[in-house]
């Protein structure tokens, strides 16, 4: 197989849309969530991120990146108001839909309404879930940090709530994500079913891990 070394000066010369697929695609499969927000009067707003990652889990934070306040951002503003919002995972038959919400509609108008999602309100959250989504999480923002090399916000919240079908979670509190319809995301729009290797026994520096069942 033929490869390709790319330097520092190559990505920087790229085309500005050729680039962000690019370097979008570098860092492996992603998670696909829509982020759920609504300003104080229950104006929704709904929207894809592939930046959700787990930041640790005593207390269970998760982390979201949102692009640089350059434009509107209606979910940042959202969240700023509220202080919390929703992480509803995708799955197969979302996929088109849930792509759709990326397009920049107008502020006070729902991409809830616009792609055909219902917004589901719980009474711990001023923030609306996806009823659609098999796996839903609810926060509450603990810290906001905007960063000094490109504007881009890291959101940090803590979880409040997690919706989760019974038959996904093991005995050890593995959930299987793949069981619920999951997709994986890469690059900017490339949309993914996955497929299990299998699990692996916790790693010890004397012996190589064992399948688990
Ligand atoms: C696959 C995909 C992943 C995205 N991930 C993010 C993300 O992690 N953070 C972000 O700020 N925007 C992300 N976007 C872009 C937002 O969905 C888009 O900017 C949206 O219009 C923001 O809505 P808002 O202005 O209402 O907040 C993503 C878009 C797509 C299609």
């Amino acid at each position: 197989m033929s490869l390709s070394v790319y330097e520092r000066d190559d990505i920087l010369a790229m085309e500005k849309r050729y680039r962000a697929a690019f370097v979008n695609s570098l860092s492996g499969f992603k998670s696909a969530n829509l982020l759920g927000t609504s300003d104080t009067s229950r104006q929704t707003n709904l929207c894809m991120v592939s930046s959700a990652f787990h930041l640790g889990s005593d207390p269970a934070l998760m982390g979201i990146i949102i692009r640089p306040d350059v434009v509107p951002r209606d979910s940042l503003d959202n969240i700023r108001e509220t202080g919390v919002y929703t992480l509803n995972h995708v799955q197969e038959a979302m996929v088109s839909a849930a792509h759709q919400t990326s397009a920049r509609y107008p502020r006070g108008v729902s991409e809830f309404e616009q792609v055909g999602f219902t917004p589901l309100w719980r009474e711990r959250i001023n923030a609306p879930y996806v009823q659609e989504a098999a796996i839903r999480l609810g926060l509450i923002l603990r810290e906001e940090h905007t960063m000094a090399i490109n504007g881009t916000h890291l959101l940090v919240g803590e979880i409040i709530e997690a919706h989760i079908p019974d038959c996904c979670i093991g005995k050890d509190g593995f959930i299987d994500i793949e069981q619920a319809g999951t997709v994986a995301l890469s690059g900017l729009d490339s949309y993914h079913t996955t497929k299990s290797v299998g699990r692996l026994s916790y790693a010890k520096p004397d012996t190589m891990p064992e399948w688990l069942d």
